[in-house]
C-alpha cells in the first residue's frame, strides 16, 4: 500500500503547506499567470488532494484543469470536483497533450526522472510549458529537514538545479529558475520550461 494513501483526510492540515506547499502554489500560479497556454488546457500530475486545481479555478478560471493522481488523495480531489485521473507517472497515457504541466513536490518521488520527462514531453503541446517544483539539498540544514520528510513519505531523490537542468533540457527551453525560499524552509526551486514549436 502506498504511504500516500494515510494523507487522504490529513494532508491539507500539514505543516509543510505553511512553509512548503503554499508558497509554492503562489509561485506557480504567478508563473502561469504571465504565460500563454496553448489550447488553455492543463494538467496537475500528482495532484494530490488538489489544491493547486482549487487555487487555479480561483484564480484562472478560464483554465481547463485535470489532474493524475496514484494515491486515495485522489479521492478528496474528486469530492472538491475536479476530474482526476487515476494514474502513476510511470504508467500514464493520454491522448491528448496539454499546454502547461505542472508537477509540485513529487517529482522527487518519481522512480525513473529520465523517463519522467520524456513522458511529460510527450503530453505537452508544441510551444506549451513544464513546470516542476521541488525541494533540493543545497545545504546541511535543507538535508536535515528533507530526512525529516522521508521519514514521512515514500522514497525519494531531490535533484539539484544543475541536474534539473541536465534532465530538462534535451526536451524543453528553460524559461525560468525560481528559487522559493524563506530561510526556514528547504530550498525550492521552481523550472518553468518551454516545448519547441513545431
Ligand atoms: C508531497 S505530495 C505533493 C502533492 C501536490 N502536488 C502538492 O504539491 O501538494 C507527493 C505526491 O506525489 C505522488 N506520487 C508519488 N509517487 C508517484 C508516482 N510514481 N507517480 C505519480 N505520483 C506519485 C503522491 O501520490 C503525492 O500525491
Amino acid at each position: 500500500m502506498s504511504i500516500w494513501n494515510l494523507y487522504e483526510k490529513t494532508y491539507e492540515g500539514l505543516w509543510v503547506q505553511h512553509i512548503s506547499l503554499r508558497p509554492t502554489r503562489k509561485a506557480v500560479i504567478r508563473a502561469i499567470s504571465r504565460l500563454h497556454l496553448p489550447e488553455n488546457t492543463l494538467l496537475d500530475m500528482s495532484c494530490g488532494t488538489g489544491q493547486l486545481l482549487d487555487d487555479l479555478k480561483n484564480e484562472l478560471p478560464e483554465l481547463k484543469c485535470m489532474g493524475v493522481e496514484p494515491s486515495l488523495m485522489r479521492r478528496t480531489a474528486v469530492s472538491k470536483g475536479h476530474m482526476v485521473i487515476e494514474s502513476d507517472v510511470e504508467s500514464f497515457k493520454s491522448s491528448e497533450k496539454f499546454g502547461c504541466i505542472v508537477c509540485t513536490h513529487a517529482f522527487p518521488y518519481f522512480s525513473d526522472q529520465i523517463d519522467a520527462v520524456s513522458r511529460f514531453s510527450e503530453h505537452t503541446h508544441p510551444g506549451g510549458y513544464l513546470i516542476i517544483a521541488h525541494a533540493e539539498t543545497k545545504t546541511i540544514y535543507d538535508g536535515l529537514m528533507l530526512m525529516f520528510v522521508k521519514l514521512t513519505t515514500s522514497k525519494a531523490k531531490y535533484p539539484a538545479p544543475s541536474k534539473m537542468i541536465e534532465l530538462l533540457e534535451p526536451y524543453y527551453k528553460i524559461c525560468e529558475v525560481v528559487k522559493i525560499n524563506a530561510w526556514y524552509v528547504p530550498s525550492i526551486t521552481m523550472y518553468v520550461a518551454r516545448k519547441g514549436e513545431l
